[in-house]
């Protein structure tokens, strides 16, 4: 598996069936099937438009068969990822025939990138609505309806759904992500966000404490505050002038519960400041975990992918972090085979991750993206051979991190959240520790999903610790 323990694009949940655990509780006229691709912020997109639909009498339905409306909440990150969602949506052929009625939805980033073309490229696709204009969901499936295609693809420099109580899927009831801001700024040359998901704006700071405290009252333990750059969330109350940065806004949701953890994903290594790793290090519950993605070791070719940060300014960061915060577990994002990445510059990547001594990273092969800076500037010169192979080695200097990090925490006790049963074996429990590694222990006393224990590891490997309770 190339993609290990991803929690950008979590493999295991790619095409998900999603709907409320609650199903049944509400009578709905007309039943909604969705399936979500992509990163956590897609599928934490998908609650808000479940509420959105719900409002208007639709259920959401895990049951294909029994939908009048089939979504897809799409990523366009890799070309990959875009082919999934074709294969998937060339399935669904037969359900439309065997109901005429039925209506196909293309939601997410490859509706943004593609417009109205995917309506001419896929006969299938009804309606076509990009990340900003889910609002616009219950006129665009009346217009449907009616036997029109439906498209709304406007990006906006406001919505931030800030007052849409999302409808929580699939959930395990004990960990949930908040949305605390919409789009990017930054034009890194390889990504397509920019282009997908807009301009970067900050979600009303207290929307985001209701909305959190609304969690920590039915019973969630954990919160992972989301944004493609988290560290650049600035809100500015409007009434009275109160700045919220990031650093404040951690604090304002660490402090409604030394129950509640808090997480948060992603940070980009020119903004994360000593103000925020300070405030890591003054609350317990804000948990000790950063996903710094490097995406490359080489200062040349962080130069070409318009990341800001050259490698020595980067390892000074990762230095930091751990003066501040010593127990402080960092994972990245690494990029193989960017044009004209030559084998020097990819010793400089296998460098870096060996002294950012990784926990874990997530790891791709550079796949061209179409209206990027960089499919507009550069050749994708790296041959596909050359890109597998230096990927290959980038996983396996990861794998020898992850097991030396998990092979450190022998012997040690950790605060562990119980999310459920462990995957392999109903008798152990499966939790996380403050640095967000998997832990696995045996099921002793009465216990449940959202408690707190005190694990001692005595075994691990590469991607869990193991360990019995003290
Ligand atoms: N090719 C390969 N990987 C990419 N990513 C973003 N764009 C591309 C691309 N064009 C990776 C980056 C990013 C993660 C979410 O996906 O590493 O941090
Ligand atoms: Fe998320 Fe980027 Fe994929 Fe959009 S393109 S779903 S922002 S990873």
């Amino acid at each position: 598996m190339l993609e290990i323990g991803n929690k950008v694009h979590d493999e295991a949940r790619q095409g998900e069936a999603y709907a409320p655990a609650n199903v049944g509780v509400r009578q709905f006229n007309k039943k909604f099937y969705i399936e979500s691709y992509g990163c956590q912020m897609n599928f934490s997109d998908s609650e808000i438009i479940a509420s959105i639909l719900e409002e208007q009498g639709f259920g959401a339905t895990r049951n294909l068969e029994e939908a009048d409306l089939i979504f897809l909440n799409t990523c366009s990150i890799r070309e990959k990822a875009e082919q999934t969602v074709r294969k998937r949506l060339s399935e669904f052929r037969q359900a439309k025939k065997s109901n005429p009625s039925l209506l196909v939805g293309m939601l997410g980033c490859m509706a943004e990138r593609l417009k109205t073309k995917l309506l001419e490229e896929e006969k299938l696709v009804d309606i076509v609505v990009g990340p900003d204009a889910y609002r616009s969901l219950p006129v665009l499936i009346s217009q449907a309806d009616e036997g029109q295609k439906a498209v709304n693809v406007l990006l906006s420099r406001e919505e931030t759904y800030a007052d849409i109580a999302p409808v929580r899927l699939n959930s395990n009831g004990i960990t949930a992500f908040v949305s605390i801001m919409r789009g990017c700024n930054n034009m890194c040359s390889f990504c397509v966000v920019p282009f997908t998901r807009g301009r970067e704006r900050s979600r009303d700071a207290y929307s985001i404490v209701a909305e959190c405290n609304g969690l920590v009252s039915k019973g969630y333990k954990e919160v992972t505050l989301l944004g493609q750059n988290v560290d650049s969330y600035y809100w500015r109350n409007p009434e009275t002038g109160e700045d919220v940065t990031f650093a404040k806004l951690l604090e304002m949701v660490a402090g409604i519960s030394s129950n509640l953890r808090v997480r948060f994903s992603t940070s980009h290594p020119k903004d994360i400041t000593d103000d925020v790793l300070h405030t890591m290090s003054a609350y317990e519950n804000i948990c000790r975990y950063i996903h710094l993605p490097v995406q490359s070791g080489s200062t040349r070719i962080l130069q070409l992918m318009n990341r800001t940060y050259t490698r020595e300014w980067y390892l000074a960061k990762v230095k930091r972090i751990r003066e501040i915060m010593p127990d402080c577990g960092i994972s990245s994002d690494i990029i193989a085979g960017f044009c004209t990445e030559s084998e020097d510059d990819h010793r400089d990547t296998l460098d870096v991750m060996e002294q950012s001594a990784y926990d874990f990273s997530y790891m791709f092969m550079y796949s061209e993206r179409p209206g990027t800076l960089a499919a507009k500037r550069y050749a994708d010169d790296i041959s596909t051979d050359i890109k597998k192979r230096r990927l290959e080695e980038i996983v396996s200097m990861q794998n020898r991190l992850s097991l030396e990090s998990n092979k450190k925490d022998l012997g040690n006790i950790y605060k562990v959240l119980i999310e459920g049963n462990s995957k392999k074996n109903d008798q152990h429990w499966m939790g996380r520790n403050s640095q967000n590694k998997v832990v696995v222990f045996p099921k002793e006393g009465n216990l449940n999903p959202g408690d707190y224990v005190f694990v001692k590891v005595h075994d691990c490997t590469q991607g869990t610790l193991l360990g019995t309770l003290i």
